[in-house]
């Protein structure tokens, strides 16, 4: 077996058994933040405290924005954008773990109760190999996802395949500020913690101009505590040896070219 194709089933053990519990982060080890937890959130059981940031603050979304996001979960980020692009949007949101699309379905179904919008739809698929169409979206948004994939070039390539010309990537996710002690690079545990997969930020920054996006910019920039973890096991237990040596950012991007079409 690749190396690649074991990242993923790591990711997916890991998620599929956050989504059967349908439980927040705070009883397992996983991407994991409460700072970011929404109690407001139109379909509660969306919001699993997996998130590192808020890229659905930043989209400036506008009614019938076409969506994509990268790593959908149960849906928490996929929801607030379909409230923001109404009836005339749509939102897709991508992910490969089957129980997180599964229960990212039921939400689908309270979504539609609540809200009476049918614009979310999620599909099975890696991000670094999306299953979209060319120029199928005009916003491409990702929160605490890329971290967690074996190839990230991949990941900032198909977006912006996905994208339309002067569309824009807004992306929420965990960076390096300096390299990991060996053992915790090693540590299966911290990879699914989203830490040990992430990247350095200089090296993220430069995967998203070599995809071919311009105009990249930090929108938002925060050190990672593991206070902020909410007492998730695995980085408590190594909480002292992370202390300053990561960060969660959110970055904006454009896809060059005139006038995104809807
Ligand atoms: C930390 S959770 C974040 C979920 C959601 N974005 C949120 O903020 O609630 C990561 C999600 O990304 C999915 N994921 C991770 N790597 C992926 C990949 N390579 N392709 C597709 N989905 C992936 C996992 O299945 C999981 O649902």
């Amino acid at each position: 077996m690749k190396q690649s194709d074991r990242t993923h089933d790591l990711v997916k053990k890991a998620y599929g058994e956050v989504a059967r519990a349908g439980r927040d982060c705070r009883e397992g080890s996983n991407c994991c933040n409460k700072h970011y937890v929404m109690p407001d959130h139109p379909v509660p059981g969306a919001d699993l405290g997996l998130s590192c940031g808020n890229p659905v603050s930043f989209a400036q979304l506008r009614e019938g924005d076409a969506v994509l996001d990268l790593g959908s979960g149960a849906g928490r980020d996929a929801f607030l954008a379909a409230q923001r692009v109404g009836a005339t949007g749509r939102v897709i949101g991508v992910d490969m773990t089957p129980e997180m699309l599964e229960l990212a379905a039921r939400n689908a179904e309270k979504f539609r109760e609540t809200t009476g919008l049918s614009n979310v739809e999620f599909r099975k698929g890696q991000i670094e190999r999306l299953p979209l169409r060319d120029g199928e979206v005009n916003v491409v948004m990702s929160n605490c996802v890329i971290n967690l994939s074996p190839d990230k070039p991949a990941v900032f390539r198909e977006a912006f395949r996905a994208l339309r010309a002067g569309g824009r990537l807004l992306v929420s996710d965990i960076v390096l500020l300096r390299p990991l002690a060996e053992e915790l690079r090693h540590s299966e545990a911290l990879y699914a913690a989203c830490i040990a997969g992430a990247i350095g930020k200089a090296e993220y920054l430069q995967a998203i101009r070599d995809a071919g996006f311009a105009q990249v910019e930090i929108l938002a920039d925060h050190l990672y505590s593991s206070a902020d973890a909410a007492g998730d096991p695995i980085t408590t237990q190594v909480g002292a040896d992370l202390e300053g040596a990561a960060a969660s950012i959110t970055v904006s991007a454009v896809k060059p070219g005139c006038c995104c079409e809807r």
